[in-house]
């Protein structure tokens, strides 16, 4: 008798307890037709932004044009180092490009000790340009070269940039976790440049600056010809696509035959800056926004990207633990016991994406993995129900972020206007998080019904940047011969 009474109040202390999440979760589950108006609003400030008046303070997004106007044809040659500057790693490449689909490539990833993200600008480049010096050395790259011979360098460079040619672009602010001093305003090719003249031993030209989502649509165009978008879905999250100039009033180049269009960096991550999403902005997402880097910015990359995914878990956690309906009554243990809750959860950025996406992905019946996890970073004995709603707030989140770029895919997806388009997209969060990548192609697919494809491009930000560089020596060697 005792023991079911037992059984029954203990169910519906969770039916209760579980209606109370559902409740501090529901702002974060959006509709279908929440999703369309947010398609509505970026298509909107795209509009905006590309009016020849278009004015960043005035408007959401950035939406520069690249000085790319074509995909690689498939006779683009060449050897090119490239530096790749602003994704999860930075990474220096030696690319060479022999033909239509033949491109060796080698890279090496280089470590940027925290301080330097953060600290004088200059200090930055002079690290970049050491370790081009190091790669050079290490893989022989100067043995058999004339010695007056100099490398074209393509700069990957995942920053909103004003760009006035190929190979002069203004920094217009940081994003993600970057804040060095003395950059923004600044053109960072020339930076790059003079810290590599400050070393007397490198002979290296800066011949492109390329944002990550333009090498991915670049690397990505060069297997598949209706490949018209690249995005990126990591650490940050952008798009480029390829635009007729005549939608770009405020293109200021040449137009004539040969560019008819232009790959354009919209900068989404920006959208939200003047109100626009506040309709399904949280308390959560104020808060998070509020005591970050870049407040006020990037307000759509905070609701999807992976820096901010993990943090915005952490903090409806957090939340949950202050409305008692996660660990309940376990807040206020001995010190020795309840310290390293209260590191977690003081503790900003203290949890990942990757973590995520591992508690969402657990389907063992004791949820045994979650509980793992939630040891690991500091939560001890979770109770099975502790985990259970800890995985329904990942799912949730993550939930939001794969639809909320579905919106946005869809958007561009319209925009290119073809019978079909393939967009290659990289980055960690499609790359490695499986249900982020079926709830994305799910929603897109009741959002846009014309035909398109998500490709999964490789290593595009460093590939796709060299071969940014060779169409741009092709085109000059075409017009000079
Ligand atoms: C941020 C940057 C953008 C970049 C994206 C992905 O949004 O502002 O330039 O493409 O991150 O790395």
């Amino acid at each position: 008798g005792t023991y079911y009474i037992h059984q029954r109040i203990q169910r519906s202390k969770r039916v209760i307890l579980r209606d109370e999440v559902k409740h501090v979760l529901e702002p974060f589950e959006l509709t279908d037709e929440q999703l369309r108006r947010v398609m509505a609003n970026l298509n909107t400030e795209m509009i905006n932004s590309l009016k020849s008046d278009g004015d960043i303070d005035k408007n959401d997004l950035g939406m520069f044009p690249t000085y790319v106007h074509r995909g690689p044809n498939g006779q683009e040659t060449g050897e090119y180092l490239v530096v790749d500057l602003g994704g999860s790693n930075f990474r220096v490449s030696h690319v060479v490009i022999e033909g239509r689909n033949r491109i060796n490539l080698k890279n090496k990833i280089f470590l940027i000790p925290h301080s330097l993200l953060l600290g004088e600008g200059e200090r930055l480049f002079d690290y970049i340009a050491e370790c081009l010096q190091r790669f050079i050395d290490d893989n022989g790259l100067n043995l058999n070269k004339p010695v007056d011979y100099t490398f074209d360098l393509a700069f990957t460079f995942s920053f909103p940039c004003n760009q006035t040619s190929l190979s002069q672009a203004t920094l217009v602010s940081w994003t993600k976790g970057f804040s060095c001093t003395g950059v923004v305003g600044h053109d960072v090719v020339l930076m790059l440049q003079q810290a590599i003249d400050r070393r007397k031993s490198l002979k290296i030209q800066v011949v492109a600056l390329v944002n990550d989502t333009v090498g991915t649509l670049m690397a990505c165009s060069s297997i598949y010809r209706d490949c018209k978008v690249g995005v990126i879905l990591g650490t940050g999250t952008n798009a480029c696509y390829f635009e007729n100039i005549e939608n770009v009033p405020k293109w200021t180049g040449v137009r004539n035959q040969t560019t008819k269009q232009v790959v354009i960096n919209t900068e989404w991550g920006a959208l939200g800056k003047h109100a626009c999403l506040d309709f399904i902005r949280t308390s959560i997402d104020r808060e998070l926004d509020e005591s970050s880097l870049t407040p006020n910015q990037q307000v759509f990359e905070k609701m999807i990207s992976a820096l901010y995914l993990g943090e915005i878990v952490r903090l409806i956690i957090v939340d949950l633990v202050q409305r008692s309906i996660l660990l309940p009554g376990r807040m206020h243990k001995s010190p020795s016991l309840g310290r390293d809750y209260n590191i977690f959860l003081s503790l900003r950025g203290s949890f990942y994406a990757k973590h995520v996406d591992d508690i969402e992905c657990d389907t063992t019946e004791d949820l045994s993995v979650t509980s793992l996890i939630l040891t690991s970073i500091g939560i001890q004995e979770p109770s099975y129900d502790d985990c259970y709603i800890i995985r329904e707030v990942c799912k949730t989140v993550s939930l939001r972020a794969a639809r909320l770029a579905a919106a946005a895919i869809a958007v561009l997806v319209n925009r290119v206007n073809l019978p079909s388009v393939t967009v290659g997209i990289d980055g960690t969060l499609f790359r490695h998080h499986g249900k982020f990548k079926k709830n994305l192609t799910r929603t897109l697919s009741r959002l846009v019904p014309r035909t398109h494809r998500l490709v999964l491009s490789e290593d595009g930000s460093s590939k796709g940047s060299a071969l940014v560089a060779a169409v741009h020596r092709y085109t000059n060697e075409i017009a000079t011969s």
